[in-house]
């Protein structure tokens, strides 16, 4: 197991791109596979993640190549994806086996999704039950709750579903399936999670109503192959952005970043506590809104977070913790439960990191209060196998009073492989 130690900077300057989007890229790859033509991808972040996806669509017959600028996905239609012969190993990537099984509840084979140590602890019901009651015929462990999960599916009739959590990979999963499935599908959310499968279907063709709570996909319909430039991952960025945020002196220009508003929670947040954030030639591009993103050094003060931006920030809770840490006064968070289900508990793992670094954190079964502090102090931390954990640590060691050791951090790969390369960069190393 690899560990890092980072040490204080003085100032954060100059120019960077993050890799591309993570959810963007899974669903290039899916829609992809089972549309009619060629899906050509560019920006496709090669994260272990995604790697995950490109290994089991590759296991079920579909040619994708990768010239190392370009992935070219050759599509084999609706209906032909061929039996896997192996179990498919989704990594540890939680947008890979619940986005697939929705996928694999469609198709006329039988299959197996499992994943690492991490993954086949994360709660797998919350796509098993609505895929079921379409008609899928899932098995797993724990009454079908927990990885590697069986699954024999075809015959699939649609449903009107209301998830109780706001979440992309349920409702993607359910989309997904919904493909395959007799007459209409509806997912109705509480509040809305990110968008990037209604946008990808509508692009390649899918037959798509969206509603304020939901969306509707009717099953049937031939997918068209589509050319995709993917975005940086703003949630990738926001490790940057908070990193130039607390380090004094600081001003990074972060471009061609993902500023979809059902992802900007974080830009949100981060200007409620004082950030000095400017959007910059805003731009579309493959239906995604798209922004260079210029941060300066701030004073950051306490807030409370809670409601509607919470699935809107879902993955920068960490990188937000660490802000806090550094922020006057108290930031409390609520309605965020849903992070005890990440990669790892989100909640437990910061709070007790930041108490290592001298932060009083109060944990909640929801989410926790933060009272920030005038140094962090140095120490010895832990990822627990998160990359997003890692990589908040390490932006909390740029302002600490002495260095900070990061154990674990070979996760950093499922996401952002070049971070600490760009980290260096920017912090003039
Ligand atoms: C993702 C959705 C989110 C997010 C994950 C990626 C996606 O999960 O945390 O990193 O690509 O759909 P939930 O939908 O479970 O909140």
């Amino acid at each position: 197991m690899k560990s890092i130690t980072v040490q204080p900077a003085t100032s954060l300057k100059g120019e960077l791109a993050v890799p591309g989007d993570k959810s963007i890229s899974h669903r290039s790859i899916m829609l992809g596979a089972i549309a009619n033509g060629i899906t050509t991808v560019r920006g496709f972040l090669r994260g272990e993640d995604n790697m995950s996806t490109m290994h089991a669509f590759r296991a079920m017959g579909v040619n994708i190549e990768d010239d190392g600028e370009t992935i070219s996905i050759h599509g084999r239609g609706l209906h032909g994806l061929q039996e896997p012969g192996d179990v498919l190993d989704c990594g540890n990537s939680g947008t890979t086996i619940r986005l697939i099984t929705g996928l694999l509840s469609g198709q006329s084979f039988f299959s197996v999704v499992t994943g690492d140590q991490y993954l086949r602890k994360r709660p797998m019901k919350r796509v098993v039950e609505p895929l079921t009651r379409m008609g899928a015929r899932i098995l797993g462990r724990n009454q079908g709750s927990l990885a590697p999960l069986a699954i024999n599916g075809g015959g699939l009739a649609g449903i009107e579903y209301s998830t109780p959590v706001s979440s992309a990979q349920i409702k993607s999963s359910i989309m997904l399936a919904g493909l395959y499935a007799e007459g209409e599908t509806t997912v109705h959310e509480p509040s809305l999670s990110r968008d990037h499968s209604e946008r990808m279907f509508s692009q390649f063709g899918a037959s798509l109503a969206l509603s304020e709570d939901g969306v509707t996909v009717r099953g049937g319909f031939e997918l068209n192959a589509q050319e995709i430039s993917v975005p940086g991952d703003i949630s990738s960025a926001a490790f940057f952005i908070v990193a130039a945020l607390i380090t004094p002196d600081s001003e990074i220009l972060i471009r061609n970043v993902g500023v979809n508003p059902t992802r900007t929670g974080v830009i949100d947040i981060l200007k409620a506590m004082g950030g000095d954030i400017e959007l910059l030639d805003q731009r579309q591009l493959s239906g995604e809104p798209v922004a260079d993103i210029l941060v300066r050094t701030s004073r950051l003060k306490g807030i409370k977070i809670s409601g509607s931006v919470v699935p809107r920030a879902i993955d920068e809770f960490p990188a937000v913790c660490v802000a806090a840490a550094c922020a006057e006064g108290v930031t409390s968070v609520r309605d965020a439960k849903e992070l005890r289900v990440k990669e790892t508990d989100r909640i437990t793992a910061m709070a007790g990191n930041l108490r290592t670094l001298g932060v009083t954190v109060i944990e909640t079964e929801d989410g926790m209060d933060i009272t920030g502090v005038e140094r962090l102090s140095g120490g010895n931390v832990e990822s627990f196998g998160d990359h997003r954990i890692a990589m908040s640590l390490s932006v909390a060691a740029l302002v600490a009073a002495g260095d900070i050791t990061i154990r674990d951090i070979d996760c950093v790969a499922t996401s952002f492989p070049n971070f600490f390369q760009l980290l260096e960069k920017v912090a003039g190393k």
